[in-house]
């Protein structure tokens, strides 16, 4: 670690650099064990033949590519390397909020020199916007956007990243987090309305209640909140979810980052090793700030890996964190209500090797009735994937894994490898078809999948034919589907196939090629991302390698892609600037503008040459004004 300049990684390379790879990876192990293209394949039209659901009519093979084609309401653009952000002929694009924008009029503007002062680091838009959804408040247009991490180096560019004061934490404390801020489209576009009494920064310091079965556990209790009830902050907060009365769900995900020990001899709990978390931060907070000092607050990274409910028409009100829900590394959260009312929510932990997991609630949701415990009081489900395409939701139940409620809140992933869940390749986003019943898994890639790998409870992690992770050092990712039976959300069985498994056929002529929708027209690397529009189109979002050489050479930068499910057909819709990841997605509600985040370029977008590269959450438009989705 000491040799190496870590202040531009990503998370994912910065965890990859704290637990390396084994050197032994069997990368020829793969071709065997993968599953055949042509499986995939009838897997896909197999699910097209149910058709009927998804509105469409009864579609054969033929005609389904042929109403696909209209399906698109876009003609696809060819990859680019290049610095800005690419849409296709008839849509615009324009910045709407970036990194350093002020929500207050009393926020200084973002320096070119100093970046952004402490006193107005909790006054504007966050770095590293991710995850985000949309809400009309009062008739107004209101986005919650979450801000996952911080570039240390941008942001205290007078000490060339490194944290010296208490101001220096608090400075990137605050840049993280999430936003809440109305936007407003006038003759330029849409913007910030600054000083909207709905604005609001959340950021590792605001206060949040501990609800569920962890709430008050003595695992949970620290000298700051003995009675374990009420946390400060939410953290690396990734992807998003909207619950059905109207709350944002922010996810916290690789939150083990943030911890260390001002003591290096100090023991840390066993209980660390599954989560990752050390001695060693990322950003040294725990050199200024000792909640973060896990010699002296063991108890305090227990207190994070939740589901953050916001309530984005009161400022004034208190995020809840919902140990129901798990605690892993959350990458999002996709709300459904099951045809009887219950709640369900479909989850991935986004490390090599963990799981999927869902909740469903004990109660209904009925519209204006109470919701208070549909978050708190439900059960948890891991996924089983079986090799004959059926799965299985496994309770975590103390009976099944020896665990008591409390316990299984709080280290669900033991929980899950008690009763023998299927080791993933990076869960990162769900998303639910809003017309069929169906949904949707991006598993973004898994370098170190193979028959030396295990997750860190010691679960295997080598592909399976006909599993849902089929290729070893699977650096390109697939995108699972499941379909409940009695097309019932909250029924436990299910059917499964891969939507689509990517690959670059330029380079390979095996799995790694690729399935069969994908062609040298449409190749992507690692989804990410990913949103169902109203009418029923999969928008994909990719955060993978864009040397556009050797094995990702003809994939280009970063990326936006559309996907019919019924006939598979996957079309590129946006790229975005060199060095950035296109993540979050959301519309206005007249679903005429979508917006579209992008996060850390490394390329001086939006604003050109001698500016900051700022991590932007942008509007994309059709020139003719109608719907985009
Ligand atoms: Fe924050 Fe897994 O992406
Ligand atoms: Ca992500
Ligand atoms: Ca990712």
């Amino acid at each position: 670690m000491k040799d190496i300049d870590t202040s531009d990684l990503s998370w994912d390379d910065w965890d990859e650099l704290q637990r390396p790879a084994p050197e032994s990876v069997e990368f020829d192990a793969v071709v065997e064990a993968a599953i055949s293209r042509r499986g995939f394949l009838t897997g896909v039209v197999a699910f097209g033949s149910g058709a009927a659901v998804m509105g469409t009519g009864l579609l054969s093979g033929t005609s389904a590519q042929a109403q696909a084609a209209s399906r698109f309401g876009f003609t696809p653009i060819p990859i680019q390397t290049d610095g800005t952000v690419h849409v296709p002929e008839g849509y615009t694009w324009h910045s709407v909020a970036r990194w350093g924008d002020p929500l207050f009029s009393d926020a200084e503007p973002l320096s070119q020199e100093s970046a952004i002062s402490v006193d107005s680091s909790d006054r504007v838009f966050g770095e590293n916007t991710d995850g985000m959804e949309s809400f009309v408040v009062d008739g107004r247009q209101v986005i919650a956007v979450n801000h996952e991490y911080v570039n240390p180096a941008i942001n205290l560019p007078l000490t060339e990243g490194e944290t010296t004061s208490a101001d220096d934490v608090l400075t990137l404390q605050n840049m993280q987090g999430v936003t809440v801020m109305e936007v407003a489209e006038g003759e330029d576009g849409w913007s910030i309305v600054v000083d909207s009494d709905l604005n609001r920064r959340i950021t590792h310091n605001t206060p949040m209640t501990i609800a569920g079965p962890a709430a008050g556990h003595p695992l949970l209790q620290t000298p700051d909140d003995p009675d374990g009830t009420t946390a400060l902050g939410t953290m690396n907060n990734c992807g998003s979810g909207k619950t059905p009365w109207g709350t944002y769900l922010t996810c916290e995900e690789n939150f083990n980052g943030y911890f260390g020990s001002t003591d290096p001899e100090a023991a840390l709990p066993e209980d660390y090793v599954r989560y990752g978390i050390g001695a060693e931060s990322r950003y040294g907070y725990e050199k200024f700030d000792a909640r973060f000092d896990v010699s002296q607050n063991p108890n305090e990274p227990r207190r994070f890996g939740y589901i953050v409910e916001i309530d984005p028409t009161d400022p004034t009100s208190q995020p809840i964190k919902h140990t129901a829900l798990g605690r892993f590394k959350h990458e999002n959260a996709a709300a459904v209500l099951a045809p009887d009312g219950r709640v369900v929510v479909y989850m991935g932990d986004d490390e090599r090797g963990e799981f999927m997991y869902k909740y469903v609630s004990n109660g209904a949701y009925t519209p204006g009735g109470p919701t208070s415990e549909l978050l708190d009081d439900g059960q948890l489900y891991v996924a089983r994937f079986d090799t004959d395409q059926t799965g299985e939701w496994v309770a975590l139940t103390p009976e099944a894994t020896g665990m008591d409620e409390a316990e299984i809140a709080i280290f669900s992933r033991a929980a899950g490898s008690a009763v023998g869940a299927t080791t993933m390749d990076r869960p990162e986003w769900v998303a639910v078809n809003p017309i069929a019943v169906e949904g949707y898994c991006c598993l973004t890639n898994n370098s170190r999948r193979g028959p030396d790998f295990t997750n860190a409870g010691g679960d295997p992690a080598f592909a399976v034919e006909n599993s849902p992770n089929p290729r070893d050092a699977n650096r390109y990712g697939q995108i699972v589907r499941w379909r409940p039976v009695n097309d019932d959300h909250a029924e436990t069985k299910f059917e499964w196939d891969l939507y689509v498994m990517a690959g670059n056929p330029k380079v390979h002529d095996d799995a790694y090629a690729g399935s069969d929708n994908i062609n040298e027209g449409n190749l992507f690397n690692s989804p990410d991302g990913m949103m169902f529009d109203s009418t029923g189109l999969v928008w994909i979002q990719t955060d993978g390698d864009d040397s556009n050489e050797e094995d990702f050479v003809g994939m280009g930068n970063n990326q936006m892609l559309a996907g019919d499910p019924v006939s598979g057909q996957i079309e590129r819709f946006l790229t975005g600037p060199n060095g950035s990841e296109v993540t979050g997605l959301t519309w206005s509600a007249d679903r005429r503008t979508m917006f579209v985040g992008i996060q850390h370029p490394a390329a001086p977008f939006p604003d050109g040459e001698g500016q900051l590269p700022r991590s932007t959450v942008i509007a994309v438009k059709r020139a003719d004004n109608l719907p985009v989705g």
